[in-house]
């Protein structure tokens, strides 16, 4: 999704502005743009494609874009195609906007401006957004004030950075439903989309409430809120958040998929040691987790799938009802939430529309007496975030930054904390035994090492890979809990590889997919021994029988056989409940080494954006 930078210093800003965006190109994007003020002028550049076609468009004159104000972005495609002229930042006058989100009442603002005179050079909503502030400030000649009279006007989610060439000294940022931070220098301060951006140039942030409109200057920051002046915390990051190398790696995707043992084993030992939970895990929270008898789980994608592993172990360990729901489904469908609900948001970014507005919806319901007994739980990759503001109780994923659109660590670590998760509210409410805890206890220290070993298919697993560099389709199967597990490896193949895949139930073969199945047809099978494999073992058959290549991802002493039609990759012995967290790795290598084949841009899929601000 679009990314924002702006800075206002005492020196040169545009590689401030320029290295801000390439560490925002994760969110993806489809053009570039940066604005400086320059001896009373707005200095624009824009391009189609990436950064670095903006950077090369800059260095060939740098002194022309030298400025100790600016404001830059990069834009994901909404209103309008992706094109120079739709490119942020946009202008009117001597106003220049950058602009996150979407103002959803921009049509009938753009007819109001254009009789007014005002003439649009793009497509966008965002221009909307600087006429209307250049028309308000012909009244007031004051920025802030142009600004707070424009902004009840937009319906919508969004964030902004605004310029005016009168005003040099001033940056005036906006934060209404998207994401944006301040970054607080010594002299100089700065806003963008996400910390990460700013990272090279400091370390301490202020995180705006929904609503908050900031005035910074070099020396200073002012928030508004309702017009009055607000104090808002000031946070220091510590050394991990720096972590956004790729090191040695190729790409952020396959670190981040090696870094799956250790960020597993920080999450679980968040939780836990061996003699069972910390003494500080969830303890606050207990009373809410003691009450609750329904869980309802909202996501979104990767996570999504998460919840749908969740649901499998809370309904088997806990037998307290779980229901798991797509976000943007469960927001505009008026659903039924009943008393003593626990709403278990999961998200790596915390920032996803559709999950932060069926959470508002349903805390608007329960504060209005609808609900009773309703609490909400953020599982979150990211502390700071506005999923974890507004929730009344954070369960983290320590899996750090994650980088690659693709979701890996993020995953795996959602998978650990749920589990802990689960045992919790089961030991709270007295729903697990001594046995089956202190055996989780016991398997859940073995996953690191579990990790470790899946990866080292990853050679087996490259090779393998050739076999679906030229194909257009695969079906991905698995049953009981490893079901969610095939979804998520079919959409890490389509996200990344571009080649189309479908998980399916395996009980679901004969109602519809195995029409699809010929020799030329991939078939990945999740094979783990459990209870299943029986009745998995004849949907295989199914599949062998109409000629289809099966690649069966099984566990020891399945007795599964290789031929030249079906393909055994043998994966690490683990526990049945943790399967799936195991199973993960080897999906996301198939993946990752097809694309690698096929050449697309790993990190970065074409149209896929990492933190999806805008519905
Ligand atoms: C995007 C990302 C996915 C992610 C999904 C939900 O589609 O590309 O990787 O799973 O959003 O994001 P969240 O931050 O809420 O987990």
């Amino acid at each position: 999704m679009c990314g924002i930078v702006g800075a206002v210093a005492e020196r040169n800003i545009s590689n401030i502005l320029l290295e801000g965006l390439k560490r925002l190109e994760y969110r993806g994007y489809d053009s570039a743009g940066l604005t400086v003020i320059r001896d009373g002028e707005l200095h624009r550049e824009r391009q189609v494609g990436k950064v670095q076609e903006l950077v090369n468009a800059v260095e060939k004159n740098p002194s022309f874009f030298e400025g100790k104000i600016g404001i830059a972005h990069t834009r994901w495609a909404t209103h309008g195609e992706p094109a120079q002229c739709n490119a942020h930042p946009h202008v009117s006058g001597k106003v220049a906007v950058v602009h996150n989100g979407i103002v959803e009442n921009y049509a009938p603002l753009k007819e109001e401006l254009i009789a007014k005179g005002y003439v649009f050079t793009s497509q966008t909503d965002t221009e909307v957004v600087a006429h209307l502030i250049a028309d308000a400030y012909k009244q007031t000649d004051n920025l802030l004030q142009a600004v707070q009279q424009i902004t009840p006007l937009l319906h919508g989610a969004f964030a902004l950075g605004v310029l005016h060439v009168d005003h040099p000294e001033q940056l005036i940022t906006v934060r209404l439903g998207s994401p944006l931070v301040i970054g607080i220098g010594i002299g100089e301060n700065f806003i963008a989309s996400d910390q990460l951006a700013l990272l090279p140039v400091t370390n301490r942030f202020m995180y705006l409430e929904e609503g908050d409109i900031a005035v910074l200057t070099k020396d200073d920051i002012t928030v508004y809120a309702d017009g009055e002046k607000v104090a808002r915390d000031i946070k220091e990051l510590d050394a991990e958040h720096h972590n956004a190398d790729k090191g040695e790696f190729k790409h952020y995707m396959l670190k981040e998929i090696y870094e799956q043992p250790d960020a597993v084993a920080r999450t679980v030992e968040m939780g836990i040691n061996q003699q069972g939970f910390k003494a500080d895990f969830l303890a606050r929270n207990e009373a809410i987790l003691a009450h609750i008898k329904h869980i309802q789980i909202l996501a979104c994608g990767t996570s999504y799938h998460a919840g749908m592993v969740a649901k499998y172990w809370f309904e088997d360990l806990t037998r307290l009802p779980c229901s798991v729901e797509i976000a943007s489904e469960f927001r505009y469908r008026n659903p039924v939430v009943v008393d003593n609900t626990l709403m278990i948001c999961i998200s790596q970014s915390g920032e996803t529309a559709d999950t932060l507005s069926a959470l508002r919806d349903i805390q608007r319901r329960s504060k209005a007496g609808e609900i009773n007994g309703f609490a909400s739980l953020a599982l979150c990759n990211v502390a700071t975030s506005s999923l974890v503001r507004e929730t009344d109780i954070f369960l983290p994923t320590l899996a750090g930054v994650e980088i690659g659109v693709a979701s890996t660590k993020a995953f795996t670590t959602q998978l650990a904390a749920l589990m802990l998760l689960v045992l919790k509210i089961g030991r709270v409410q007295s729903r697990i035994s001594d046995d089956v805890f202190n055996e989780m206890i016991v398997e859940l220290h073995k996953l690191s090492g579990q990790l470790y070993s899946s990866l080292s298919l990853d050679q087996a697993i490259a090779e393998l890979s050739e076999k679906f560099e030229a194909r257009k389709s695969a079906i991905f199967l698995g049953r009981g809990v490893q079901f969610p597990i095939a979804l998520e490896g079919a959409l890490k193949l389509k996200e990344i590889s571009y080649i189309h895949a479908e998980g399916y139930a395996a009980g679901e073969l004969k109602h519809g997919p195995l029409a699809l199945v010929d020799k030329d047809m991939p078939i990945v099978v999740l094979a783990p021994k459990d209870s299943m494999l029986d009745k998995l073992k004849a949907n295989m058959q199914e599949v062998h029988a109409r000629h289809g290549e099966l690649f069966v991802f099984a566990g020891e002493n399945t007795q599964i056989e290789s031929d030249e039609r079906l393909h055994v990759i043998q994966v690490p012995d683990v526990n049945e409940i943790l399967a799936p967290i195991v199973y993960s790795v080897p999906m996301q290598l198939l993946s990752y080494h097809v694309a690698v084949l096929r050449g697309t841009d790993v990190d970065q899929p074409r149209n896929l954006a990492k933190s999806v601000t805008v519905e």
